[in-house]
C-alpha cells in the first residue's frame, strides 16, 4: 500500500490568506496583517503611501501590493536596514514626506470601531502641528503613556514607563505636520539605541503643538505584535466578520466607498477573485452598491 497526500496549493477558497502566505507575509485571520493599517490610511483619505520594510521583507510587499493603483493608490517603497526606531521612518521618508504633513501607521496595529472614518478625515486635514491618540489599556507599561490634565491637555508623555502615570497608551497611528522631518533628525538614539516616536511627540508637546484624542471604549485597538495578541486579533477579526457578514480591511472595498475607484473597476476586482469568498464578497459590495 501506498499513500498519496492532495495538498491543495492555492486553496482557492482560503484567499486571500492563501496570498500573504504564498509571499512570506504575515497574515491576521483571513488576509495580510499589511491591509489593517493600510486601511485606516485609506479611510483617513490618503492615496499616497510609502511602506518602509527590511530589505529581506521590502520585495514580499512589493510583489503583494504592486504599485497600488488597482486600489486607485500609489505606493512607493524604502528600505530600513537596521530597526533604528518608529521616528526614523521620517529620515527614511524625508524624500517622499518632501513639503507635506503625514500620518504614520504601524503594520501590526489594528484599529475598529465606530465613528473611525470621520475621526480620522477630521485628522487629515490637519495642517500644523500633530494628533497623537490615546488608549485604556490594562498593562500600560508595554507601551507610550500619555498623561492629561481635566481638560485633556498633554501634561507627559513616557515611553514603557516602570511606573506610568496613567493607563491610557498611544497606539500606533500618529499625524503630523511637515516640521517632523526636522524634529526627528534633532533626536538622539534612547537607551534601546531607538529614535524613539515618544521624544518626537514630546517636541510637539513641549511646542504646545501636540492634540491628543481619546479613542472612546467603543474602539478596538489591537497591536498584533507578540504572538499571544495576533491570536487575539484573529479571533476578534473572525468574530466580527463573521457576526455581521462584513468584511473588516478589505481594501477593495474600502477603495471603492472613499471614490478611488469607480463600480465597474470593484467589479473587475471581485470578477478575477470570483472563484474565492474573498472576490464573491467583493461582487456582493458592487450588487448592493
Ligand atoms: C511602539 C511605540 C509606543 C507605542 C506602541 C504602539 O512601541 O514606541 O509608544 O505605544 O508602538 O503599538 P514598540 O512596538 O516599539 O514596543
Amino acid at each position: 500500500m501506498k499513500g498519496i497526500i492532495l495538498a491543495g496549493g492555492k486553496g482557492t477558497r482560503l484567499y486571500p490568506l492563501t496570498i500573504a502566505l504564498s509571499k512570506q507575509i504575515l497574515p491576521v485571520f483571513d488576509k495580510p496583517m499589511i491591509y489593517y493599517p493600510l486601511s485606516m490610511l485609506m479611510l483617513a483619505g490618503i492615496r499616497e503611501i510609502l511602506i518602509i520594510s527590511t530589505p529581506e521583507a521590502l520585495p514580499l510587499f512589493r510583489d503583494l501590493l504592486k504599485d497600488g493603483s488597482r486600489w486607485g493608490l500609489k505606493f512607493e517603497y524604502a528600505e530600513q536596514a537596521e530597526p533604528r526606531g518608529l521616528a526614523d521612518a521620517f529620515l527614511v521618508g524625508r524624500e517622499f514626506i518632501s513639503d507635506s504633513p503625514v500620518c504614520l501607521t504601524l503594520g501590526d496595529n489594528i484599529f475598529y470601531g465606530e465613528g473611525m472614518i470621520s475621526l480620522l478625515k477630521s485628522c487629515a486635514a490637519l495642517k500644523d502641528g500633530a494628533i497623537i491618540f490615546g488608549y485604556k489599556v490594562q498593562d500600560p507599561e508595554r507601551y507610550g503613556i500619555v498623561e492629561f490634565d481635566e481638560n485633556e491637555n498633554v501634561l507627559s508623555i513616557e515611553e514603557k514607563p516602570k511606573k506610568p502615570k496613567s493607563s491610557f497608551a498611544v497606539p500606533g497611528i500618529y499625524f503630523y505636520d511637515n516640521q517632523v522631518v526636522k524634529f526627528a533628525e534633532s533626536l538622539n538614539p534612547s537607551a534601546r539605541g531607538e529614535i524613539e516616536i515618544t521624544d518626537l511627540n514630546n517636541i510637539y508637546r513641549e511646542r504646545k503643538q501636540l492634540k491628543a484624542k481619546l479613542f472612546g471604549r467603543g474602539v478596538a485597538w489591537l497591536d498584533a505584535g507578540t504572538h499571544e495578541s495576533l491570536l487575539q486579533a484573529a479571533s476578534f477579526i473572525q468574530t466580527v466578520q463573521e457576526r455581521q457578514g462584513l468584511m473588516i480591511s478589505c481594501p477593495e472595498e474600502i477603495a471603492y466607498r472613499q471614490g478611488f475607484i469607480s463600480k465597474e473597476r470593484l467589479l473587475e476586482l471581485g470578477q478575477e477573485l470570483s472563484s474565492n469568498s474573498y472576490g464573491q464578497y467583493i461582487l456582493e459590495v458592487v450588487k448592493n452598491a
